[in-house]
């Protein structure tokens, strides 16, 4: 069936999904998979699965969607929102909320912004979010992890140590931005306990239909839509997916929002979570990543999604 944007004052999602299907078929094979971390080059390239998790609970999905994939830099995403429930707005004295216009393993902004970095979600950013955790958990990794698990109601998620291992071998620049920031005063932990943790939430792994679910309390303004649980309050919820909009996909943050329109976390493991306020949480996964190292079939996914569904934030 050939869905056309006229028809979605409420969305029939999965034919939806199942259109974005057929388009996305023909192509998978495009981009290119992360090869800086060994392990992760030997993903097969060609593969694309996709969840919309609605907040009447209902979820629709099509590809391979319960495939686990490595989350990588998605985990930022729940590492600053756990951050965010311990610390508040304290975390902003350590680092920035704005964009960054720079590759997300740059090490240029912080030697002239003095250890500080931009935002959460550039690696600088999260090696700070990790060790304000570490001050706060015995293993900050670990308590990343049991959120996710919180969140989507499921233990499958896990850590998959030989990414993690395989990172923390060739993990030469986050220890080179995690140095700076320890010398500019910005890092509490010692820096090896600081990027071996964070080395292990990226490797967390999880698949589409629990990545939406884990992040529909976003969508519902800070409370889990299946057990009503209250992780944020709402004006939290808010700003978190305000920075997610304007650094969620690093220098291509401006490209993102012009073709999807919507908040969204992204990682170098072709995964991408996005959120619809006030209607479902997205999750897209396809290892094949454009220039800016973002899944380029799944930000391709979510364009058609907003446009066949007419729900965007604009
Ligand atoms: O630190 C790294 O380079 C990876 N563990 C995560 C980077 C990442 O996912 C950036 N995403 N697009």
């Amino acid at each position: 069936m050939t869905i056309s944007a006229e028809t979605q004052s409420t969305p029939n999602y999965q034919a939806i999904l199942d259109q974005i299907w057929s388009e996305v078929a023909p192509r998978l094979g495009e981009g290119k998979v992360a090869s800086y971390i060994p392990q992760l080059a030997t993903v097969p390239l060609a593969q694309f699965g996709m969840a919309v998790y609605t907040l009447d609970g209902r979820l629709f999905t099509t590809g391979q969607a319960q495939t686990r994939f490595s989350a990588q830099s998605v985990t930022k995403l729940f590492a600053l929102a756990l951050a965010y429930t311990r610390e508040g707005d304290a975390i902003w004295q350590r680092l920035g909320k704005e964009p960054s216009g720079t590759a997300f393993n740059s090490l240029v902004q912080l030697e002239y912004e003095r250890g500080k970095p931009r935002n959460p979600f550039i690696n600088a950013g999260a090696l700070v979010i990790t060790d304000i955790l570490a001050s706060r958990f015995v293993d900050s990794e670990i308590a990343v992890l049991q959120f996710i698990r919180q969140l989507c109601g499921s233990t499958t998620p896990d850590f998959d140590l030989k990414v993690a291992q395989s990172e923390l071998q060739t993990a030469h620049r986050n220890y080179a931005i995690a140095h700076l920031i320890k010398d500019f005063g910005n890092l509490h932990n010692t820096v090896s306990a600081v990027v071996r943790s964070y080395c292990r939430q990226c490797s967390i792994t999880l698949n589409c239909e629990e990545l939406a679910k884990a992040a529909a309390f976003l969508a519902n303004h800070g409370t889990v839509p299946w057990n009503n649980q209250q992780i944020l309050d709402h004006s939290s919820a808010k700003r978190i997916s305000a920075v997610m909009l304007t650094c969620g996909t690093y220098d291509a943050a401006g490209e993102f929002a012009y073709r999807v329109g919507l908040p969204a976390k992204s990682g170098v493991g072709g995964g991408i979570v996005a959120v619809i306020p006030g209607e479902a949480a997205v999750a897209v996964w396809s290892p094949g990543l454009d220039a800016s190292h973002n899944s380029a079939l799944g930000t391709y996914a979510l364009a058609r999604l907003t446009d066949l569904t007419w729900h965007s934030i604009f």
